[in-house]
C-alpha cells in the first residue's frame, strides 16, 4: 500500500522556515554548536578533534551505545541500536509486522506511528485520547477491547505528542499486563521522556519494564538537538537488535560520524542539558496557562502533564484551520491545527520548549485583539 503524505511534515515544509514565530514546535530550543562543545570532557573533545569522516559501526559508536544503555536499567550496550528517530520507527515496524497483522496505537499520534504499519498492510486500531474538562484521558478498557487474536503490537507514546498527556505508573503497569497476557510486543515512543516537570511523573522505560518491550528515544526533543538526527531503539527481546540491523542496511547503513561524537557529548552532559530544557518548559507552561486563562472566551486550555507540547482548543468562530491560516498571514505566527494529526475537534498544538514562546503568544494576543474583539 502506498505511503500517504506525512501531513505534519508537509505542513512544516511549506511554512516553518518562512514564519517569524513558531507556536507549535515540538522540540526544545536547539543548542548551538559552541554551547554543546563547551560541555565536552577532554576525552570526548579529543574524539571530536581526531574524528575521521569514514563509515561508522552500523549499530552505532560503541561509546554512544554505552551512554544510551546507561539510561536503561537491565539493558546492556548490545541491546541498543542507534538510528535517526524517524528511521527507527520505519525499521522497527518493518521488522515487527506482516501484512494482515493488527496494531493498536495511541491516537492522535505522530503520523508515522500509524502510517508505516498501515502501509505495510496492517490494520491500525486507534486507542483514543479523549479531552476532559481540563486535561486528557485514556480508557484502559478501550485498549483491552481493541485487541483481537490478530493483534501483534501495541504502540504507545508517552509523554504524548501532541497532547502532553502521560500515563500514571499504575496505568502503564496495566498496559504491560494486558500486553503480556496477549503476548504482544509494546513499541513505546519515548522521544519526550526526561521532560517530566515532577519526578513522580517519570515512567520507567518500557524496554526495562517489559521483556517484549521496545523503547524508542533520541536527542531531537528533550535534548534539543534535532539537527543531529540521532535516536535509538532499546530492547531486551532476543535477536531483535540483529533483525533491526539487517533492515537498517537498506536505510542508512550507519550513522553520521560527527553526529555520533556530538551525541556522546550530549549524553555525557545530560544533566545540564535536561535541566536547561525543563526550566524553559516549566516557565513556558506557566506563561501559556496564564495567557489561555486571559483569553478563555476563545481559547480552551488542556493542561499538559509532561513533555514539550500541549494541545489546547480554538473556541472562536470558524475552523481551527482558518484560525491558524489567519494567524500566520496576519502575524507570522505558525500554529499547527489538530487535523495534521487526524485529531477530531478544534485543537492546535502548542510548543512549550522554545525561547520565543512569549513573543509568539504576544502575536496571538495582538491577532485576537484586532480580529476577534
Ligand atoms: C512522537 C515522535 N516520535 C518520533 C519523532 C521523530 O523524530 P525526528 O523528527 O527527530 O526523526 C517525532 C518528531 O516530531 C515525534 O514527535
Amino acid at each position: 500500500m502506498p505511503y500517504r503524505p506525512f501531513k505534519l511534515e508537509r505542513y512544516f515544509a511549506r511554512h516553518e522556515f518562512g514564519a517569524t514565530f513558531q507556536l507549535s514546535a515540538s522540540d526544545c530550543e536547539s543548542l548551538a554548536m559552541d554551547e554543546l562543545l563547551a560541555m565536552g570532557s577532554p576525552e570526548t573533545l579529543r574524539l571530536w578533534r581526531e574524528l575521521k569522516l569514514g563509515y561508522t559501526e552500523c549499530a552505532g559508536h560503541p561509546v554512544l551505545r554505552h551512554e544510551v544503555a546507561s539510561l536503561y536499567e537491565g539493558l546492556g550496550d548490545e541491546d541498543v541500536i542507534i538510528a535517526a528517530p524517524e528511521e527507527a520507527i520505519f525499521v522497527a515496524m518493518h521488522v515487527l509486522l506482516e501484512p494482515g497483522d493488527e496494531v493498536v496505537a495511541v491516537a492522535p499520534a505522530y503520523q508515522s506511528l500509524h502510517e508505516v504499519a498501515r502501509a505495510l498492510g496492517c490494520t491500525v486500531t486507534p486507542w483514543r485520547l479523549e479531552p476532559g474538562e481540563a486535561s486528557w484521558r485514556l480508557d484502559l478498557g478501550a485498549l483491552e477491547r481493541a485487541i483481537t487474536e490478530r493483534t501483534r503490537l501495541i504502540v504507545l507514546n508517552f509523554p504524548h505528542n501532541p497532547t502532553g498527556h502521560t500515563l500514571t505508573r499504575d496505568e502503564l503497569d496495566a498496559v504491560v499486563t494486558i500486553a503480556r497476557r496477549a503476548d504482544l510486543v509494546v513499541f513505546s515512543d519515548e522521544m519526550y521522556r526526561l521532560l517530566e516537570p515532577e519526578p513522580a511523573l517519570l515512567l520507567p522505560p518500557v524496554c526495562s519494564l517489559y521483556e517484549r518491550g521496545i523503547s524508542l528515544s533520541g536527542l531531537s526533543k528533550s535534548f534539543a538537538l534535532p539537527g543531529l538526527r540521532l535516536g535509538w531503539l532499546a530492547t531486551r527481546m532476543p535477536g531483535m537488535v540483529e533483525r533491526f540491523l539487517a533492515f537498517k542496511d537498506y536505510t542508512t547503513i550507519c550513522n553520521s560520524a560527527p553526529a555520533e561524537v556530538l551525541g556522546i557529548l550530549a549524553l555525557q552532559a545530560r544533566a545540564a542539558i535536561l535541566a536547561r530544557n525543563l526550566a524553559m518548559v516549566r516557565e513556558n507552561t506557566a506563561i501559556a496557562a496564564r495567557f489561555f486563562a486571559d483569553h478563555a472566551d476563545v481559547l480552551g486550555w488542556l493542561a499538559p502533564r509532561a513533555g514539550s507540547v500541549a494541545f489546547p482548543r480554538w473556541l472562536g468562530e470558524g475552523s481551527v484551520e482558518h484560525f491558524c491560516r489567519e494567524l500566520l498571514t496576519a502575524k507570522g505566527v505558525l500554529a499547527v491545527p489538530g487535523s495534521m494529526f487526524d485529531a477530531p475537534g478544534s485543537h492546535f498544538r502548542l510548543g512549550l520548549g522554545r525561547r520565543d514562546l512569549p513573543a509568539a503568544l504576544d502575536g496571538v494576543g495582538a491577532f485576537l485583539a484586532t480580529h476577534w474583539r
